[in-house]
């Protein structure tokens, strides 16, 4: 009798041509893939990535925002993709904290859209958080259920066309985080009109895709990552193009600019933090700034989930509507 193998045939990491060969390649669960070649900011290939500096920033808010100081950014531009920009985690403890809970409480409630809403799992005026706890813990229906939450103006997964008459406010610290981040970068004007959170669980992947719904693909597109880490694929126009693999962690931020606004991308896998960011590792006290109460439940959520809030301008600059 045969005996049966457990060798399952993949393909060499050199034959990974196109970025659909990579997604599946980093996608699998058997055999694992080999992570050896995935850009590692922390500890960066030079022949890869090069640094950038900033442009002088006159705002003070860093500490307001939940981030360092500027002079303790690093910045990297991938050399093989132009305009990708890569800032390694740029936020304070308190900073991670005080995102996490955002996405997890606010931005996951009206009048912002949910996945959920189509399914009417959830009663009048109760927020998906506050359900989430009110269930049993054995059940956990609604914890895992949430995919993705919109603001601004509201992405439409069906059309992938932006509408005047589906639009709400954007969450006034997330348009000054990112507006921040882009002056510092350069991008003076631009302004956020629209944000995707996309919550991940750990066997979660999001498939091969180019971002051009918005009037405006020449303003950059930020996406600002936190919690467990990520396989983040970014290639060129076409699938047909080759594509580069990185690491992103809890904080992390990733600005697509220039020639890469438009280019292919996608998360193949989610894998486990092997450090968890928005821990206090060197001050035991944390900041009390954070309800503890609220901070339990989220550090719980983000130990199986990840959590990226993706930020465009849709609209040209000195455009106030879409038509
Ligand atoms: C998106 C996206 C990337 C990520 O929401 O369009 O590309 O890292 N997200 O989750
Ligand atoms: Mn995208």
């Amino acid at each position: 009798m045969a005996i049966k193998s457990e060798y399952k045939w993949r393909p060499p990491r050199f034959k990974l041509k196109m970025f659909k060969d990579s997604f599946k390649y980093y996608k699998s669960r058997n055999p694992p893939p080999d992570l050896k070649n995935i850009i590692d900011f922390n500890h960066p290939n030079l022949s890869k990535v090069r640094k950038i500096s900033t442009v002088e920033n006159k705002v003070h808010n860093w500490e307001k925002l939940g981030l360092k100081p500027l002079n303790k950014w690093n910045i990297y531009e991938l050399i093989t993709v132009p305009g990708l920009i890569y800032i390694e985690n740029p936020f304070t403890e308190f900073g991670q904290q005080n995102w996490i809970l955002k996405c997890v409480k606010d931005f996951s409630r009206k009048p912002n859209k949910l996945n959920l809403d189509a399914h009417s799992l959830l009663h009048d005026n109760e927020s998906w958080w506050e359900a989430c706890f009110k269930e049993p813990k054995s059940e956990q229906k609604l914890l895992t259920k949430l995919r993705w939450a919109t603001q601004g103006y509201h992405h439409n997964w069906d059309t992938k066309h932006y509408s005047e008459d589906s639009k709400t406010e954007m969450s006034k610290d997330l348009c000054d985080l990112t507006e921040l981040l882009a002056t510092t970068l350069g991008f003076s004007e631009f302004k956020a009109e629209a944000a995707i959170v996309n919550y991940y669980r750990m066997n979660s992947t999001l498939a091969g895709h180019t971002d051009h719904s918005e009037i405006n693909v020449e303003a950059p597109l930020f996406s600002i990552s936190f919690g467990q880490s990520a396989i983040f694929l970014i290639g060129g126009r076409s699938q047909q193009d080759p594509a580069e693999a990185l690491f992103l962690r809890s904080g992390d931020i990733v600005v697509m600019s220039k020639s890469s606004r438009l280019s292919y991308h996608g998360v193949p896998k989610i894998l486990r933090a092997e450090i968890q960011p928005w821990e206090y590792y060197e001050n035991p006290n944390p900041d009390s700034r954070i309800n503890e109460e609220d901070w339990c439940k989220a550090k719980s959520y983000i130990s199986e989930a990840r959590i990226n809030l993706n930020v465009r301008q849709v609209l040209k600059s000195g455009q106030s509507k879409l038509y």
